[in-house]
C-alpha cells in the first residue's frame, strides 16, 4: 500500500514510517518543505537499511510536501501536533478525495502537557471529520503509542484503539495496525475518539510519575481469536 505521512519529519510520524516500509509499503514523508522531507527519507532509508531483518519494502521512502505527498497516498496519515492539525488538514483537502485519513492527533495543551484539554467537537479527530466532511474518512488510531517504542526492534506492548464512522476505512486501519506488528481493537464511531485521546494524556502522566517514556495500553479478557 502507498502510505503518505503528513508532518513525517516529527518523531510518530518517523516511527510508523519505519515500521510500515518494513513491513512492505511504500511510503511517502510529506512536510511543509520539500527539503525537510526528503531529508527525513533519506534518514529513514539508511535506518531501515541497517535494521536486523534487513528491509522489506522494495520502494524507498520518499519525501514530498503535504498536499503532494496527500496525492499519493492509497491511504493519507496525519502526524502533526494538534495546533498544526486545521491548517494542514486545509492544505492537503484538494487531495484527499474521499481517502482514509489516519488522525494521530493528541489535543495536548503545550502549557499543560499533563492536563486533559478536549475541543468542543469533542476530540481532535470529530473536529477533523467535521473540518473535512466528504473530503476524507477519518479514523483515528496511534495515540496511545509512543514514538520511541516504534523506531525499536522489540515487540511493542501497547494495543491501537480505532474510531471512526466508516467501517471499511476502519477495517484498513487495522490492517496497517497488524503491519507495525501492533494489535488493533475497533471501539466503536469517530465520536470514541475521545477515549484514546485522553487516554494518552494519562499515559505521560504515568511516564512522568514513572520516570518512563513508553506507557502503553493493553485491553485483556479478549480471546485471541476474536
Ligand atoms: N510523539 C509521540 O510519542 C506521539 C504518540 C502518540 C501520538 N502522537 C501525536 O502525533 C502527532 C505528532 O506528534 P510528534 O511528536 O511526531 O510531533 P512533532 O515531532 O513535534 O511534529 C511533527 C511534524 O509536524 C509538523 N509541524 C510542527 N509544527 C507545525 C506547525 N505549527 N504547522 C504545521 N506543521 C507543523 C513538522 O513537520 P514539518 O516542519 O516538516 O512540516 C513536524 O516535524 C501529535 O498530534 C501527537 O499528539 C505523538
Amino acid at each position: 500500500m502507498h502510505i503518505a505521512i503528513l508532518g513525517g519529519t516529527g518523531k510518530e510520524g518517523r516511527g510508523l514510517a519505519y515500521r510500515w516500509t518494513r513491513a512492505g509499503h511504500t511510503v511517502v514523508i510529506g512536510s511543509r518543505s520539500l527539503e525537510r522531507a526528503t531529508a527525513a527519507a533519506a534518514e529513514l532509508n539508511d535506518l531501515v537499511a541497517g535494521a536486523p531483518a534487513g528491509r522489506a519494502s522494495d520502494a524507498p521512502v520518499s519525501g514530498a510536501d503535504n498536499p503532494a505527498a496527500a496525492a499519493a497516498g492509497e491511504v493519507v496519515v496525519l502526524a502533526v501536533p494538534y495546533e498544526a492539525q486545521p491548517p494542514t488538514l486545509e492544505a492537503v483537502r484538494a487531495s484527499l478525495g474521499g481517502k482514509v485519513l489516519v488522525v494521530t492527533t493528541v489535543p495536548i495543551d503545550p502549557a499543560a502537557r499533563r492536563r486533559v484539554r478536549l475541543p468542543a467537537a469533542g476530540s481532535a479527530s470529530a473536529e477533523a471529520q467535521q473540518q473535512l466532511g466528504d473530503a476524507a474518512r477519518v479514523v483515528a488510531a496511534f495515540q496511545n503509542v509512543a514514538y520511541e517504542q516504534l523506531t525499536g526492534e522489540e515487540p511493542v506492548e501497547c494495543d491501537v484503539l480505532i474510531a471512526g464512522d466508516d467501517a471499511a476505512a476502519k477495517a484498513t486501519v487495522a490492517g496497517l495496525v497488524r503491519d507495525a506488528g501492533l494489535r488493533p481493537w475497533d471501539i466503536g464511531p469517530i465520536a470514541n475518539a475521545v477515549v484514546p485521546e485522553a487516554l494518552t494524556v494519562a499515559l505521560i502522566n504515568i511516564n512522568v510519575k514513572n520516570k518512563v517514556r513508553g506507557a502503553g495500553i493493553r485491553i485483556t479478557g479478549v480471546p485471541p481469536a476474536a
